[in-house]
């Protein structure tokens, strides 16, 4: 068991903290002193863990634990001794050929066996879950706006399979059955339901969600369909939306967090604006361009005193700025006048850059279908 040289404040769990959210809340939990304790598949993979060793007060108030949702009792030792539990860690495998045993049972059966780790060590008083949209919405006919009264349609989920359908059933049953574990136990479970989550990120690796929100740059049409009735959320105020929710002693059940509701023709004009290097289409064929949005309410979140602080351009110069600082993301896709486009040159500057993870470069993710769209257009 790694040792912990702070025990003077709370102690706390961040599960898939190699993630862009997870790296993202253990900044944040560790500036306000958090002695935090981040699980990981493989925490020798030095090319994950690196970023976070090298944050501040790392030295004294992180330590790395190797957990898997796919082995029973994995999380007891981390979970032991906690006051509260963020479980982030997903399987994200949208091409999965057996979704039911790589996706959705490592998710249901990951999370019972968090939340019995967490009865087990009796120290755990919340469990905070990042929960998806998927979980919302997912209906054959989207409503105007949608708070957390509503639950995405199983039946229609499983009779259409669209694509990311064992993502969002996995979310649904694992929501489910850590509500009932949770009152067995007496911990009080949050579900936190963020939507496309944009924004900067420290980490090496394309994070998921930007496949999806940087689309129209990449060119990446499978992905269209998530952002044609958007909504978005910074990266920053998620995990600061999480760290208010595990504070509130009030907080309790569920709370979308999206600050922005916006269509794809409204975050292409943005990126258009803001960066006319890139060539962004003007017409995305089959969405109507005045198609409305469709609103996500954070009523709930906002009446207990909460504050989003990033604008939806924001959101896009972080992720923008990042990717470009880490070469995974051309500074211009327009041709020159002599006829070269600045991808190929990026792409041979890139050969010799450090970056090894081939998933990252331009070409893989707007080829890639991490993140496809599912039939009405959610996967986040
Ligand atoms: N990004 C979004 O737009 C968005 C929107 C809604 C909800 N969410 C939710 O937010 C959470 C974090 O998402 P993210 O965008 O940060 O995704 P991410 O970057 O892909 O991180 C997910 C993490 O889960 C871990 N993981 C995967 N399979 C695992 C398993 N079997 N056991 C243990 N850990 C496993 C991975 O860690 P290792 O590989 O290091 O083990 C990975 O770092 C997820 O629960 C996701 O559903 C995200």
């Amino acid at each position: 068991m790694p040792l912990e040289t702070t025990t003077t404040t709370t102690t706390v769990c961040v599960t898939g903290a190699s993630g862009f959210i997870g790296s993202w809340i253990v900044m944040r939990l560790l500036e306000r002193g958090y002695i935090v304790r981040a699980t990981f598949r493989d925490p020798g993979n030095l090319k994950k863990v690196k970023p976070l060793l090298e944050l501040a007060k790392a030295d004294t108030n992180l330590t790395l634990w190797k957990a898997d949702m796919n082995i029973a009792g994995s999380y007891d030792e981390a979970v032991q001794g906690c006051e509260g539990v963020f479980h982030m860690a997903t399987p994200m495998d949208f091409e999965s050929d057996d979704p039911e045993n790589e996706v959705i049972k490592p998710t249901i059966d990951g999370m019972l066996s968090i939340m019995r780790s967490c009865a087990k060590a009796k120290t755990v008083k919340k469990v905070i879950f990042t929960n998806s949209a998927g979980t919302v919405d997912v209906e054959e006919h989207q409503k105007p706006v949608y708070d957390e009264t509503n639950w995405s349609d199983l039946e229609f989920i499983y009779s259409k399979k669209m694509t990311g359908w064992m993502y969002f059933v996995s979310k649904i049953l694992a929501e489910k059955a850590a509500m009932e574990a949770a009152k067995q136990s007496n911990i009080n479970f949050i579900s936190i339901i963020p939507p496309v989550v944009v924004g900067p990120f420290f980490m090496p690796t394309f994070p998921p969600s930007l496949i999806t929100s940087l689309s129209p740059i990449t060119g990446n049409e499978a992905h269209y369909s998530i952002i044609k009735q958007g909504q978005f959320v910074h990266v920053d105020d998620l995990c600061e939306a999480h760290i208010f929710l595990f504070e509130h002693p009030k907080a309790e059940g569920r709370y979308i967090c999206s600050s922005h509701d916006a269509t794809i023709y409204d975050i292409a004009n943005l990126i258009r604006e803001k960066w006319p290097e890139y060539s962004i289409p003007t017409e995305f064929e089959g969405i109507d361009k005045n198609i409305p949005v469709v609103s996500f309410s954070s009523k709930k979140l906002e009446g207990m005193g909460f504050e989003f602080k990033y604008t939806l351009e924001e959101m896009f110069i972080g992720a923008i700025d990042s990717c470009r600082e880490k070469g995974l993301l051309p500074f211009s896709t327009q041709i020159h006048s002599n006829g070269e486009n600045k991808e190929s040159s990026l792409n041979s500057q890139k050969k010799h850059t450090t970056n090894d993870n081939q998933e990252n470069d331009l070409h893989s993710i707007t080829k890639k279908k991490h993140v496809e769209a599912g039939e009405n257009g959610k996967c986040d």
